[in-house]
This record gives structure tokens, sequence and C-alpha cells, in this order.
């Protein structure tokens, strides 16, 4: 790849911004210092020093990240803080995609991948990847034989599908429960049909990955097999 391609890859400025940066500042490809922004790199394999700091390159990043409440999944938006602002140095020059959205008033663990292969199959319904959400209702549940056996609901697009509860454990009104699809709203529109309101939500598990101690706004790296 090209130095001036790999470095604007990484938001150090356009092509043409780049092709004066290496007149401007001291830039090497390990020992050797470049001017020319035409020259070739291995970006797995070459280090690339501006002003003697190596920069932090990876072919992919996967990022566990404690999703607040208040946070919209996605990468830009006018009125809300985005999930993807959470992301700091060295990981926020890389553009990540988001695997599995959780809602606005919903928290818990959301994954980030620079891999948007990854992030799909993460998403995809054949793959069935367990997840686990605790949530707290407006009254005591008493309906968790109806969601193991499931029942009809529906999909963004007003589509009926069928959803089935893998597991349910209750305590009064704190319910945790495990489904391994992930359509539109699909934990509150099963509850909702039984009759109960989600007024919290949070997402604890996707495949292997947990929560654990993470708090909100945090969140830590993982290797793409991990998950399963
Ligand atoms: N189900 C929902 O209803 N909301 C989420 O954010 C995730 C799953």
């Amino acid at each position: 790849m090209r130095i001036d391609k790999f470095l604007s890859n990484l938001k150090y400025g356009t092509r043409k911004e780049i092709k004066s940066l290496l007149k401007t500042h001291e830039v090497f490809i390990n020992q050797n210092r470049v001017i020319d922004s035409s020259i070739s790199i291995d970006p797995l394999t070459d280090i690339v020093y501006i002003d003697g700091v190596q920069v932090y390159y990876k072919e992919h990043i996967h990022l566990m990240v404690y999703k607040p409440i208040g946070y919209l999944s996605a990468n830009h938006d006018t009125m809300h803080s985005v999930v993807t602002s959470l992301v700091k140095s060295p990981f926020d020059r890389f553009d990540f995609s988001i695997a599995g959205r959780l809602d606005l008033d919903a928290e818990g663990l959301l994954i980030l991948t620079t891999d948007g292969s990854f992030a799909h199959q993460i998403m995809h319904p054949k793959k069935h990847i367990e997840k686990t959400y605790e949530v707290m209702l407006d009254k005591p549940f008493f309906h968790q034989n109806t969601l193991l056996k499931g029942i009809i609901v529906k999909d963004a697009y007003n589509d009926e599908y069928f959803a089935k509860a893998l597991d349910i454990k209750k305590n009064k009104e704190y319910v945790t429960i495990i489904i391994d699809e992930g359509k539109f709203h699909q934990v509150k529109r099963m509850f909702q049909a039984v009759g109960y309101e989600v007024l919290r939500l949070k997402r604890t598990r996707i495949g292997n990955l947990e929560l654990k101690d993470l708090k909100p706004g945090e969140y830590i790296e993982f290797e793409r097999n991990d998950l399963e």
C-alpha cells in the first residue's frame, strides 16, 4: 500500500496533505526517512513513525463496548451522542461497523469491528449467536412458558415471525432472557406480546463475550475467535 493511502486511511489528512506532511515532518518507514508519497509499505510488517511517534496499525480491530443509555448505536448523529465517539486513541483513527444495534434507551454489550464481513456474520440470523438480556418489567413476570414455547411478533417491516426464548430466569419483575436472533426491538416486542412493558434493558452477553466488569462507556479489545 502507498504511504499516502496508508496515512490518509488513518485520518492523518488527504493524500495532498500527506504529501506536504512528508516534507514538513520527519516520517520514517523503519529506519528510513520518507519524502516521496508514492512509496509503498507493507502495513503489517513495516513500522511507520511520525516525528518519532509510532503509527498504530492493525489489519482489524474488534471492540466490546458498554453502550450507556442515551447513546445511539451509530457512527454519526446530529441529535444524540453516538457509540463510536466513546472510542479513543489509538483506535479512534479506524472506521467501525456496529454489529447488532441496541436501542437508544438500552444499555450493555455492543460489538464494534473494523471488519465489515465479521459484523455481517455476527448479525446473520443463520449464525444463531446467543445473546443474554437482563430486563426490568413494569410488573412481576408470569409468562415464561409462553415465551419459551414461542410467540408471533412483528419485525421492523411489520412482517410476522416466530420468536422464542431459549432460557428465562426471573425474580419478580427482573428477568434474564436468552435469544439467538436479533430482530428490531425483539426483546421489547416479545414481552409486549404477553402484556409487559420493558422499562430497562441491558445486554450482558453475545456468544462467549460477556460484559463482566466493563462500566458504561468503557471498552476492551477482543480477538475474532473469542466470540464463539
Ligand atoms: N431487543 C430490544 O428490544 N432492544 C434492544 O436494544 C435489543 C434487543
